[in-house]
């Protein structure tokens, strides 16, 4: 653990919930949005007097963002985990960067020693399955909650019996389809990536493939277009062996690059489940995909963020993120791949000058041709802005402020709308110098900032979130 700093307002523990907060609003929010926007993250960083090592590893707490009738209601609440009961009594149960509990668990099945359950700490996403909230993270534990309390309900279980030691807290939500597509890693002789999607209204996964792994890798996300499930395997490899050393560092001790092997793009048939090509590319890290479709002459479009190597993993510890703002860690690219499933080739290029993370497609275009992404721009001194990339032209809009960290934004498009940029995009955005995060709404077609509704207090950096019409 690491000892107690001042850290920035940004990676400060949080005290307070609120329940349906109505924040002031400057400007005008649009009446035509009805919905809420749920979103996870750490929101406290000790127990006793230590704190975690990592920021992935701070205690989840959901926040809840309701627009209807061009106001907004917000609510803040931890989740009660077993992570939050231990940190209660001054345990920290953390696993990324900070407890090797959770993730030796995976070696249980190898060794049989009977180690301690994963960890509950979801704190990454969100997803709704089987009609139920459910909070996500890497480990496979999922957790319930209320959307409109945010109340904690338990676990949540799927009905199925696909083995799983490391899971995707993305999910694919497919509105072509009516099904969400994920993937879970397990390990074995050899190790394997089960894809699988789970239809709407059903709580069992129906496994598409089951892959080979080379690692196998730590993948963060997957994408789909019409026909197909894409994985990213980068050579940053989860070692079994590494982990097993008392002295490793949480899940982050697993973590080896390798700079000498390449990344490998994983193209599966999404009816099928074959294996439909495997070109590689030299070594290069992702996190986040945007998104995916069959182009042009049938070739595969897939836009991602792309880092060199895999130093950002080890950029966003505590000790990096301890300034004020959000650190300067590496910036990631915009890139395109096409892939030649018949050549078992991949094209890459670059689809935007400046830094990206936490992209997102309008929901309507998820698996189908897409022109615009939204993302945090991050090559900013004293600021996170917010660029919206034509991916056609490679042209890009950018907002930003000095002192506001704008995070993952959320484009929603107007009911009736026809073009893909045809309505707001919600972002929450921390004021460093207030010490406040404001929910800011912009306009999707011109980034014009048109309401920032002050909330609070100043939230924590947070992961990711999903806007839910009408809930
Ligand atoms: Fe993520």
């Amino acid at each position: 653990m690491t000892e107690l700093t001042n850290p920035g307002p940004g990676f400060r523990s949080l005290g307070t919930e609120y329940d349906d907060y109505r924040p002031e609003v400057e400007g005008s929010i649009p009446g035509w949005l009805s919905g809420t926007l749920l979103r996870n993250g750490p929101g406290r960083f000790e127990a006793g007097d230590s704190r975690v090592n990592h920021w992935f590893d701070g205690l989840a707490m959901l926040r809840r963002y309701a627009f209807e009738g061009g106001e907004v209601r917000y609510s803040n609440r931890f989740l009660r985990t077993d992570a939050y009961a231990d940190a209660a009594e001054g345990r920290l149960t953390g696993q990324f960067g900070t407890d090797t509990r959770g993730w030796r668990r995976l070696f249980d099945t190898v060794t049989s020693f009977g180690l301690p359950e994963p960890t509950d700490n979801a704190n990454v996403h969100v997803a709704r399955i089987d009609g139920e909230y459910v909070a996500l993270t890497e480990a496979p534990r999922r957790i319930v909650f209320d959307p409109e309390t945010l109340e904690t309900h338990g676990e949540f279980t799927f009905g199925d019996d696909l083995t799983e030691h490391i899971t995707a807290a993305h999910l694919v939500d497919d509105p072509h389809r009516e099904e969400v597509v994920g993937f879970a890693t397990q390990f074995g002789v050899p190790p394997q990536y089960h894809v699988y999607r789970v239809p709407d209204g059903s709580r069992r996964r129906e496994r598409i493939a089951s892959i080979e792994a080379d690692g196998p890798a730590y993948i963060h996300d997957c994408s789909v277009t019409a026909q197909h499930v894409l994985l990213v395997e980068s050579p940053l490899q989860l070692s079994v062996l590494r982990a097993l050393n008392p002295f490793a560092d949480g899940a982050i001790g697993m973590l080896n690059w390798d700079p000498d092997r390449r990344t490998r793009v994983l193209v599966v048939d999404r009816d099928s489940g074959d294996l439909l090509a495997d070109p590689t590319l030299e070594a290069a890290f992702t996190f986040h995909h945007i998104n995916a479709y069959v182009g042009d002459d049938r070739e595969i479009v897939l836009d991602l963020v792309e880092f060199p190597n895999a130093d950002i993993v080890g950029s966003l510890s505590m000790a990096e993120l301890d300034g004020v703002g959000f650190p300067d860690v590496p910036d990631g690219r915009l890139m395109r791949y096409r892939i030649d499933t018949d050549a078992n080739t991949v094209e890459r290029s670059r689809r935007y000058d400046g830094g990206i993370e936490l992209p997102r497609v309008v929901r309507s275009r998820v698996g189908r041709q897409h022109r615009y992404a939204y993302g945090q721009a991050t090559d900013r001194e004293g600021a996170n802005g917010l660029v919206k990339v034509d991916c056609e032209s490679g042209t890009a809009r950018e907002w930003w402020e000095r002192s506001v960290y704008v995070e993952e934004p959320i484009p929603v498009r107007r009911p009736g709308g026809d073009a893909e940029d045809d309505g707001v995009v919600v972002a929450t955005a921390l004021d460093i110098e207030r010490e406040r995060t404001a929910l800011l709404f912009f306009d999707a077609a011109t980034l014009d900032l048109e309401a920032r509704a002050w909330l609070p207090h100043a939230e924590p950096f947070g992961f990711h979130g999903r806007y839910f019409r009408g809930v």
